[in-house]
């Protein structure tokens, strides 16, 4: 069983070539509202775009609840370049009897097609593993996101799981399609990073 208290003990900031990945602050809000106002951002996460500020510092707020709650971590991402918060990284659903999380990702639409998530993710999978003590990590995705299925792909994820229908979203008033994939901690030390 993994040592939730320890874990949740300090919030770790963590370092790629590109970018920063750090706790939120609650000055990041109009950023994190920059990168969420797109709709081609949250098209396949069942979330309309955000409208205000303020629905970024509600959502700032749950962040802060779900460590809280030690069910997970979320990042800012921000870019080293320009110091400015471009996305958002998170390792939740923490189950720790079974030594398993979910990773989740953002970019605001600027930064796509660079690499840049893989990078990201990969120094998340390595905290994950490394250092959480991580058995397996699981994703969830729309199976028409793509370049989400892409990241995963070059990661070495595995689909393992396609549910029909499961999942209602609100925001284009039908059931959609979740496709799942996972890693597990050998493959993931097994294979040459991307
Ligand atoms: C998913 C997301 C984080 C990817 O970020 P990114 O930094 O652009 O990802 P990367 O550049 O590391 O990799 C994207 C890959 O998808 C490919 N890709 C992107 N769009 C594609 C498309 N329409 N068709 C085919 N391939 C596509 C890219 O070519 C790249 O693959 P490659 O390196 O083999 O060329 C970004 O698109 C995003 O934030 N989307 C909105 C939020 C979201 O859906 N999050 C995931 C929820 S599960």
């Amino acid at each position: 069983m993994l040592n939730l208290d320890q874990l949740f003990a300090e919030f770790p900031t963590l370092e790629t070539e590109r970018c920063i990945i750090r706790p939120f602050t609650p000055e990041d809000a109009p950023a994190f509202f920059e990168v969420m106002r797109h709709e081609q951002v949250t098209r396949y996460i069942g979330q309309k775009p955000m409208a205000s500020v303020e629905d970024a510092v509600a959502r700032l707020q749950r962040f802060q609840r779900v460590h809280d709650q030690q069910e997970g971590m979320v990042w800012a991402v921000v870019l080293r370049e320009t110091n400015q918060v471009i996305g958002n990284v998170l390792l939740w659903n923490l189950n720790p009897a079974h030594y398993r999380a979910e990773v989740g990702y953002i970019l605001g639409p600027e930064w796509w097609g660079k690499g840049l998530m893989t990078e990201i993710v990969t120094r998340v999978l390595d905290f994950g593993f490394d250092t959480i003590g991580l058995h397996s990590i699981e994703a969830q995705t729309d199976p028409d996101n793509v370049a989400s299925r892409r990241v995963l792909e070059k990661l070495g994820f595995v689909l393992e799981a396609h549910y029909h229908e499961n999942y209602y979203d609100p925001t284009r008033e039908r059931f959609t399609d979740t496709t799942v994939f996972s890693l597990l901690v050998q493959n993931w030390k097994g294979q040459k990073k991307p």
